[in-house]
């Protein structure tokens, strides 16, 4: 049996692909900064900066799930990094979770480049790859249900875009599904829910199911940043998010593949139970 390794192990996305792959009794090695996070599995110290011993926690590991790091502006280096000591160590295979049309002119602009650089490295490199572009985690709004709800609207700036969302766990079953599964080496995917939808539908569905007349209110960019700030979150976070409704206004998050679905084996989780689930 083959054994695989999956980064960023004590993450919200990687704990549930190791509970997918536990559940489905893979040979599983979880890699952590701080192993000491994680009990009942295998886990290695791994830390993307750290190059020592990134080789010797790599060995025996046939399939690598290489997930993102969560340090925009460092992961270049960070990602390399990790497919150097992947590829010394003999690892055969590493499945990497990119950005929805990474390639596309019109992707996240503050996200594209990171991860088409890593691409690049990963073809580069000669070990097997597959690349699972992902697109925006549901999360991202759903989250900001509760504050919908407090201020009696939804606020955002990404006008009549569509959003292609999935829930964290459905990207992250297809991972596991790829890792297990047969034939997906040096293939490249674009992964994005069934449904596409716009803020202000999202904003409907919680209208409906909350019985709370909560509207979509459209705001340009710099205002919804500001009003970010004014809310609590740090200004780098907030014009990160209100450039990434931005971009959602130009068709960033949009996608009609069916790539998802099909790794899944099922339709995506609908919009309106990712909605329920938070209410
Ligand atoms: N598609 C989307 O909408 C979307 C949204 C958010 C994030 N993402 C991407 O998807 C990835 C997974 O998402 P998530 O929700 O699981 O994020 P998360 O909960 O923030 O987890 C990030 C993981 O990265 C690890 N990490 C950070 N820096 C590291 C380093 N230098 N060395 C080793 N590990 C490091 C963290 O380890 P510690 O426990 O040690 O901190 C943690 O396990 C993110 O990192 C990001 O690249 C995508």
């Amino acid at each position: 049996m083959k054994t695989i390794a999956i980064t960023g192990a004590t993450g919200q996305f990687g704990a549930i692909a190791l509970t997918l792959l536990q559940a489905k009794q893979a040979n599983v090695v979880a890699l952590a900064r701080n192993p000491a996070k994680l009990s009942g599995v295998q886990a290695r110290a791994f830390d993307y900066d750290k190059t020592d011993g990134q080789i010797e926690a790599l060995k025996g590991i046939n399939t690598l799930i290489l997930v993102s790091s969560s340090e925009v502006g460092q992961r270049v280096v960070q990602h390399q990094n990790v497919i150097n000591a992947a590829k010394q160590a003999g690892v055969q295979h590493i499945i990497y979770t990119s950005l929805l049309g990474a390639d596309k002119e019109n992707a996240v602009r503050a996200l594209a480049g990171e991860h088409l650089a890593t691409e690049q490295a990963l073809k580069a490199s000669g070990v097997n790859y597959t690349i699972l572009r992902n697109g925006w985690y549901s999360e991202n709004y759903t989250a900001a249900i509760p504050a919908a709800l407090a201020n009696g609207a939804f606020y955002g700036s990404a006008q009549a875009g569509k959003i292609s969302s999935a829930v964290r766990a459905d990207f992250a079953e297809a991972t596991v599904n790829v890792a297990l599964g047969e034939g997906h080496e040096n293939r490249t995917y674009e992964l994005a829910g069934d449904e596409s939808y716009t803020l202000a539908d999202l904003a409907a569905e919680i209208s409906r199911q909350t019985g709370k007349d909560i509207p979509y209110i459209d705001i340009p960019v710099a205002d919804y940043a500001a009003a970010l700030v004014q809310a609590g979150l740090p200004e780098g976070l907030a014009t990160f998010l209100a450039q990434c409704d931005e971009d959602a206004s130009k068709g960033a998050l949009f996608s009609t593949s069916q790539d998802l679905t099909h790794l899944l084996g099922r339709p995506t989780v609908r919009l309106a139970d990712a909605v329920k689930s938070v209410l």
